[in-house]
């Protein structure tokens, strides 16, 4: 409960974004790559008839909806599989992103579609597996240098939502004993997501972004 309340704000901007791209651009078979418990499963279910989750024997979260194990760098199956791939909050647990972009660009048909998220400033999180941050101009150089077209790319809040969450996340470290069983934690943290999301609603300066939505074609000819 705690835990879905200090994450309210952020859940709710990144699934609304989700549902939009997904709703426009995934079709038939879909690949989670790095796909923790496939939290995703329900939001994009209207818009793709298969959805194979893959994930890595040491994954950190529980295994039940992981249906192929393999790596992001190796996903066992054949060339152009997948109609759409999503990839949310993993790139930045790869040593070596690229080869993870090369990887989705190989299980894609041609025209098919990525969506990643990828955060930008954000805490250090399932360590140590936690390697890098993005920029967008750092994401653009690498799905471009991999091949794909870059047809979206958004910055999911500006400073307010950053630092409110940050905020609130420093807080919970205080929820423990009497102020975990009055919820009193809940309520300042609800209070300040609320606070962060109107403000950021007046100024959405991007280079303080938590994170990046970023959709990507596949096109018939790779770059390099
Ligand atoms: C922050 S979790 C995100 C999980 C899920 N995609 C989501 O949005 O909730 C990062 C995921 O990346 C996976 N992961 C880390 N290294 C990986 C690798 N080399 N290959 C495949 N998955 C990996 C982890 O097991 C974990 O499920």
């Amino acid at each position: 409960m705690a835990l879905q309340i200090k994450n309210l704000l952020i859940n709710w901007i990144h699934d609304r974004q989700l549902k939009k791209y997904a709703s426009i651009h995934f079709k038939k078979s879909l690949i989670d790559i790095g796909c923790g418990i496939k939290p995703y499963k329900k939001l994009i279910a209207p818009y793709v008839e298969k959805h194979i989750g893959v994930d890595h024997m040491d994954t950190l979260h529980s295994q039940l909806e992981i249906d192929l194990f393999g790596t992001a760098y190796e996903i066992p199956v054949e060339n152009q599989s997948f109609e759409s791939a999503i990839c949310t909050a993993v790139l930045e647990h790869l040593e070596e992103p690229e080869l993870a972009l090369r990887e989705c660009y190989r299980v894609l048909k041609p025209e098919g579609i990525a969506i990643y998220s990828v955060p930008f400033i954000w805490h250090l999180h399932e360590e140590p597996r936690d390697f890098y941050r993005f920029s967008k101009y750092g994401l653009m150089y690498l799905f471009e240098k991999v091949g794909f077209e870059i047809l979206e790319l958004k910055a999911l809040s500006g400073f307010w939502v950053t630092f409110g969450q940050l905020l609130v996340y420093n807080l919970y470290r205080l929820n423990k004993g009497p102020l975990r069983w009055f919820h009193i934690i809940d309520g300042i943290g609800l209070i300040m997501q609320a606070i962060a999301y109107i403000l950021d609603c007046f100024d959405k300066t991007e280079q303080w972004t938590w994170m990046y939505m970023i959709v990507v074609r596949k096109n018939g000819i790779r770059a390099n």
